[in-house]
């Protein structure tokens, strides 16, 4: 296979992201460069994404973020082999945006479109790092919207072994630091509060903990917090939302770690890969490290930048399904996007 060179675009949520990633032959692809813009502060006022603000702000960046990165390369877009792009899932005027750019580059550059599942560029996402993960492996997949166990026997062959019958982890996450008064998007302030704060103070539930599989359930533990927080009074002290901090923190992370080894005990792999926002959180990857270790089990993770959406992970989802020759591009410019869309179906498409 000769070089291709794959700009990447992201728009699904409150990202925007663009990048472009150099495959050649059999090697690791190569991020070339990349380029992000995120809208948190703008939806922040508004305590959470407003999906029409979302589109229009894609719409401002896209293609600023995209000369921002073919000047960091030293490319242009006359170097572009290929221009992939989010599909779906997510709001769907915010992928279109993404999409229509896309297209539209491609057309106008006569090089083939690819859309790419959102939730595969965060799996692939570790292939950025420079300790890659090598197939097959468990993926835990924890982000805003999907909380997910997968075996991934190579890209574009995933088996899902469990998912969340509710709310996500960063749901959770999300939601119990909107109870404690935290700003949008709330994990990480959540996290940052814990810090401090007694993670036994306060016995939350670990909804189904004991199920014996790998399925997840945290709307229960929402309400849970609702509970604490109404009972703790309007204006708890600093160490009292430290410490509920904490304790909604080790329940979400006990419930991930305790599924995660039961996936890697029920499928026999040794290799585990974390991907999605959550997978930022330090407690996760602390716990997961220490009872992963202890099986002998290798965990990777993505780089931390590249933890929530980015560019990157959709041109490196692109890139590693043309050298794998499963990329199916289009070049009639017309293209859809799936705000909904299980990644089991995205498989060798
Ligand atoms: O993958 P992502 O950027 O977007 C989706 O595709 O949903 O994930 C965003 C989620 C949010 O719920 C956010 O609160 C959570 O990831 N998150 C964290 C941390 N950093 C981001 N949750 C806990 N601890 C963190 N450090
Ligand atoms: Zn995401």
């Amino acid at each position: 296979m000769s070089r291709t060179r794959v700009l990447g675009f992201e728009s699904s949520c409150d990202e925007t992201g663009v990048a472009l990633i150099e495959v050649d032959g059999d090697a690791p692809p190569r991020l070339l460069a990349q380029a992000l813009h995120s809208q948190i502060a703008m939806h922040q006022a508004y305590g959470g994404v407003v999906p029409e603000l979302a589109s229009r702000d894609h719409v401002r960046r896209v293609l600023p973020l995209t000369r921002e990165v073919l000047s960091q390369s030293g490319l242009s877009l006359a170097d572009v082999d290929l221009v992939a792009y989010t599909q779906g899932p997510g709001l769907a005027g915010a992928l279109l945006v993404g999409a229509g750019v896309a297209v539209s580059l491609a057309a106008a550059l006569d090089v083939p479109a690819l859309p790419v599942h959102h939730l595969e560029g965060h799996l692939l996402s570790p292939f950025l790092s420079a300790d890659a993960p090598e197939f097959p492996f468990v993926a835990l997949l924890v982000s805003g919207g999907h909380t997910q166990l997968m075996r991934v026997e190579d890209v574009g062959r995933y088996e899902i072994l469990g998912e969340t019958i509710d709310d996500a982890a960063g749901e959770a996450f999300d939601k119990s630091a909107k109870l404690l008064g935290l700003p949008y998007p709330g994990g990480p302030h959540l996290a940052r509060l814990a810090e401090f704060g007694n993670p036994e103070a306060y016995a939350l539930p670990r909804p189904l903990l004991h199920s014996g599989k790998p399925d997840f359930s945290f709307a229960g533990l929402k309400t849970a917090v609702l509970t604490q927080v109404k009972k703790v009074g309007d204006s708890p002290c600093e160490q009292t939302r430290a410490d509920l901090a904490a304790s909604t923190q080790a329940a979400i992370v006990e419930v991930l770690v305790k599924k995660s080894l039961l996936a890697l005990k029920d499928t026999g792999l040794k290799r585990l890969v974390v991907a999605g926002g959550v997978g930022a959180n330090a407690k996760l990857r602390e716990q997961l490290n220490a009872a992963c270790a202890k099986r002998g089990v290798r965990v990777h993770y993505p780089e931390l930048s590249l933890c929530t959406d980015n560019g990157a992970m959709i041109a490196m989802a692109a890139a590693l399904r043309v050298q794998r020759g499963l990329a199916r591009p289009r070049r009639d410019g017309g293209f859809e996007v799936r705000p909904r869309w299980d990644l089991a179906e995205a498989g060798q498409a």
